[in-house]
């Protein structure tokens, strides 16, 4: 048996110190707030992550195959109240009934122990551990092998997963897009067989309305993609998935950068054929920011590294940590030229790149994203905001020994311009154990925060944010 044991110290660095999950499912509200909560701000602001109750193996336990968690805090009239819950999606409630492990996880794939998935049941799990997507008045927890699973609010419980009426043949990414103008939500899902990656448009009342294959030469690992108003880019990046070289030792997700790096663009509602391909400088993306068209151009922003230690997680001996850490990039496709031009927009290394929501797919002018720490895997010193107009980078730094993760853009209520809002983010201050939901003015990051809830219980560092307005 296998039972991770919440809050201990683990000799694998996604099981210890503020990594290491939480046993209870919790509920809290008349916090300690340091500040004070805005009152033009009401909505749930939500944050996902691996918290593994079962392991096949401590020492190879991956941070991707954790149970899915969801810390959420409601706020309504300056007020807010929290609450963690499990996603209790089949494989988490057969591992709860069997009190054991069931599925073995990435890193034990080539393990000869044998499954013990039972008959019927789906032979992978359905985690549902990455990042939300709010769609049709619907909140989904996304993990990019599965489908989504629908989540209830206020009291975050599990619905289950959905196909959309049958519709839904792929898995489905952790980071569709939601074009905030036309309602329609675009997702795709890679898998290891050809032809590797299938796109599907979700029309604004919920309902599949086009598939279509999208062929790439061999499988990668295609974390996310961008949608402008007029087109999806497809993001053919050389993370390549290499069963045989998984065989021989090797990991199953790695650098090949002789694959080269290329964008797909394709219309909203196009088909295989018509994607064009634009060979780009090879790097790896795991996350973009935002695409949108601009006279004859598509612009894509996004985070950029020279390459990304995915099979680790970070952790590999002799990793080179900058080489892996991102930095904000754009692309920007001449669709009648046929040219592409490139560059770094800042050097300070990021990651969780986002942007006020409701301008997604449309031109964006700021980018937010998580600063890395330039010692540890997966650790953020900061926030920051870069300004597309004036080019300049600005940094929020959450202080000594504090790290936060993914921030989210809430707009404020009535908000007026693009930066109207406020940037939320968990805290961790690992010199005290105490977890604190941070929320900035986005328009006054320099000021601090304008008010730190002081959670009763650990947080756990996670995976990604979201926020969902109150109606
Ligand atoms: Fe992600």
């Amino acid at each position: 048996m296998a039972q991770v044991k919440a809050g201990a110290p683990s000799s694998n660095f996604f099981l210890d110190g503020n990594f290491s999950p939480v046993a209870e499912e919790r509920d809290a509200s008349n916090m300690e707030v340091i500040g004070a909560i805005p009152d033009d701000l009401a909505g749930h602001f939500l944050r996902i992550g691996p918290n593994p109750v079962y392991v096949f193996s401590e020492e190879a336990y991956h941070t991707f195959d954790g149970d899915g968690m969801i810390h959420g805090i409601e706020i309504a009239n300056g007020n807010a109240r929290y609450r963690n819950r499990f996603v209790q999606n089949e494989g988490f409630r057969l591992e709860q009934e069997r009190g054991d492990w069931i599925y073995k996880g990435m890193n034990s794939m080539m393990d000869p122990t044998p499954s013990r998935v039972p008959d019927g049941a789906s032979a992978g799990k359905n985690v549902a551990n990455t990042a939300f997507t709010f769609h049709n008045n619907t909140l989904y927890a996304l993990h990019e092998a599965s489908q989504p699973t629908v989540i209830e609010l206020p009291g975050l419980e599990t619905k289950g997963p959905t196909d959309f009426a049958g519709k839904l043949h792929h898995a489905f990414s952790a980071h569709p897009k939601v074009d905030p103008k036309t309602g329609e939500m675009m997702t795709y899902g890679y898998a290891f067989q050809s032809p590797f990656v299938t796109y599907s448009v979700i029309d604004a009342t919920g309902r599949l309305v086009h598939t279509t294959p999208v062929t790439i030469p061999k499988p990668v690992f295609m974390h996310d993609f961008a949608v402008s108003s007029k087109y999806t880019l497809f993001l053919d990046f050389p993370i390549t998935l290499d069963i045989e070289r998984a065989i021989s030792g090797g990991p199953a997700l790695g650098f090949e950068p002789a694959h080269g790096s290329r964008i797909g663009v394709m219309p909203r509602y196009g088909a295989d054929a018509d994607v064009r391909w634009f060979d780009v400088k090879t790097g790896v993306v795991v996350h973009t920011a935002n695409a949108w068209d601009e006279g004859d151009e598509v612009v894509l922003q996004a985070s950029r590294s020279k390459t990304a230690d995915i099979a680790g997680a970070g952790t590999t001996e002799g990793n080179n940590l900058a080489d892996n850490q991102g930095q904000l990039y754009e692309w920007r496709v001449n669709l009648e030229t046929g040219a592409v031009s490139e560059r770094t927009l800042s050097e300070t290394p990021c990651d969780f790149t986002r942007v006020n929501d409701t301008y997604a797919c449309h031109p964006t002018r700021y980018v937010y994203a998580g600063v890395f720490n330039p010692e540890r895997p997966f650790t953020f010193d900061g926030v920051l905001k870069f300004d597309n107009r004036s080019q300049a980078t600005l940094v929020y730094q959450w202080g000594e020994q504090r790290f936060g993760g993914e921030a989210v853009f809430a707009p404020r209520l009535a908000a007026e311009t693009e930066d109207d809002g406020y940037l939320i983010s968990f805290v961790h201050d690992e010199r005290v154990n105490q977890s604190e939901c941070v929320i900035l003015d986005a328009k006054n990051l320099e000021a601090g925060p304008v008010a730190r809830i002081i959670m009763p219980f650990r947080v756990p560092y996670g995976f990604h944010s979201g926020w969902v307005a109150s109606p």
